[in-house]
């Protein structure tokens, strides 16, 4: 599984061969400038996940619900569940545990497929003491590993793992039947998944586990640089671009 934000990223990594786009909330940090995912709003996720789903990919379109769109009743995560999909999502992920265990019941009943994802929750960063390694203590191995089950029992059809200690990781991989999709979880899970401004060394900040698979950064700025200089010369537009 990869991130993808919009129509043209969307068609290049499903040609890539990903299983799963996830139009994820780290959309508010690496495409919008926000300090934090909290910033997003539920207008702003819709737009974007409308723009991954005019792409047709043959992946299955995850749709991150945003902090404040889940929390406040079953209700209200049902009917923005239901947003979600009409403007082209096929499941929706939200972050937490056991305590949300009514609210994945809720929006599986309303026939929609839920991720869940546990460990590192950046939406609830402030609770669990900010951006750190989960799963060090067994008290918190523990907890992780009651929530994955909570979450199965609840519905959930798979369940994203982030910056668990991979142990952990590997522990909740074994103990649940739904696929586990990791990130800077370790290799024992059942599938992995990146940021594509991470992947493509496009993001401000870059997270310890994300790896950069190519550095798009220095290659736009060189093309831009070029065009600029060309303009400057005198050389762009040439004959070939002019009518
Ligand atoms: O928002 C996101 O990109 C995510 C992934 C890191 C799992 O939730
Ligand atoms: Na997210």
């Amino acid at each position: 599984m990869v991130t993808a934000y919009d129509y043209p990223t969307a068609k290049l990594v499903d040609k890539a061969g990903v299983d799963m786009i996830l139009v994820g909330d780290s959309l508010a940090m690496v495409v919008l400038g926000y300090p934090s995912t909290n910033q997003l709003s539920f207008e702003e996720m819709l737009i974007h996940v409308a723009a991954v789903a005019r792409a047709r990919p043959r992946a299955m379109i995850v749709g991150d619900m945003p902090f404040g769109s889940y929390e406040y009743s079953v209700n209200e995560a049902v009917r923005n569940a239901i947003e979600m999909v009409r403007v082209g999502a096929e499941s929706v992920k939200i972050e937490g545990g056991s305590e949300m265990t009514d609210v994945v019941r809720g929006i599986v009943k309303a026939g929609i497929p839920v991720m869940g994802h546990l460990g590192l929750t950046p939406q609830k960063r402030h609770l669990l003491g900010g951006y750190r390694l989960r799963g060090k203590t067994p008290q918190e191995a523990k907890e992780l590993i009651e929530d994955a089950k909570a979450l199965e029992e609840a519905g959930v059809y798979s369940i994203v793992i982030e910056f668990v200690k991979k142990e952990v990781a590997k522990e909740i991989t074994e103990k649940v039947n739904v696929p586990t999709i990791c990130i800077g979880a370790g290799p024992h899970c059942s599938g992995q998944v990146l940021v594509i401004h991470d992947i493509l060394g496009l993001s401000e900040i870059r997270p310890p586990f994300a790896k950069v698979y190519f550095d798009c950064s220095k290659a736009i700025t060189e093309a831009v640089r070029k065009y600029v200089e060309e303009v400057k010369k005198g050389e762009f537009p040439n004959e070939e671009y002019s009518f």
